[in-house]
């Protein structure tokens, strides 16, 4: 059993990625596979909408995507996690969530019937847009979402400030044991 978390912001080390190793940190110690992706570290382009998917589980750009796509074919889990930016998801994470998730609706709904859901880190404002940004791409997938005690937004602006939104991070450590309690029941 394997959880891939992507993490979606361009600031290696942010509160993104930091809140993202803390879930998988918690889905490790369930006995589980824990993997961090750093988009910051990948080139993931914005689809061109050439359609090649629509008949073929491929893509003819030349870069990480579809190395990362089949990565998620063989997880049991998935976590898709970015920081707000102008209330969405950031560019990065959305690029990879149209391709990915255009291949697997064109080809049979490839990772239906996964586990997944999102985290989001917000300075102050959008956490529910890009929240619901996030939940919305599992559910056309027919990925199964578990819930937690609040939505799963920490709120933090400089590295490391989400550590003090200890009622964010309750949330998503709660998220994090409900994912790893679904991903067994899904085994
Ligand atoms: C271009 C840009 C746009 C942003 N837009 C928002 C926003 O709409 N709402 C908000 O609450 N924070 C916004 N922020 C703040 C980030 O969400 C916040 O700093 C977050 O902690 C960054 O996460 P990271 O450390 O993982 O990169 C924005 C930051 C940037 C760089």
């Amino acid at each position: 059993m394997k959880v891939v978390g992507i993490v979606g912001s361009p600031r290696i080390e942010g509160n993104t990625e930091q809140l993202t190793q803390e879930a998988l940190r918690i889905i490790g110690e369930k006995g589980i596979g824990a993997e961090l992706v750093r988009l910051a570290d990948k080139t993931v382009l914005p689809c061109t909408g050439c359609g090649a998917c629509e008949s073929e589980e491929t893509c003819p750009l030349d870069d990480d995507l579809l190395p990362l796509y089949h990565r998620l074919k063989a997880a049991d889990g998935i976590i898709l996690a970015s920081p707000v930016y102008f209330g969405s998801a950031t560019p990065q994470l959305k690029a990879f969530m149209d391709r990915a998730g255009y291949i697997s609706y064109n080809n049979g709904h490839t990772l239906a019937r996964k586990a997944g859901g999102p985290l989001v880190v917000a300075g102050r404002n959008g956490g529910n847009f890009t929240n619901a940004q996030l939940i919305l791409w599992f559910m056309i997938l027919g990925m199964i979402v578990p819930g937690s005690n609040d939505w799963n937004t920490a709120f933090g602006t400089e590295p490391g400030e989400i550590w003090e939104d200890t009622s964010g991070i309750n949330t998503v450590r709660v998220f994090a044991e409900n994912l790893a309690w679904l991903v067994k029941k899904l085994a």
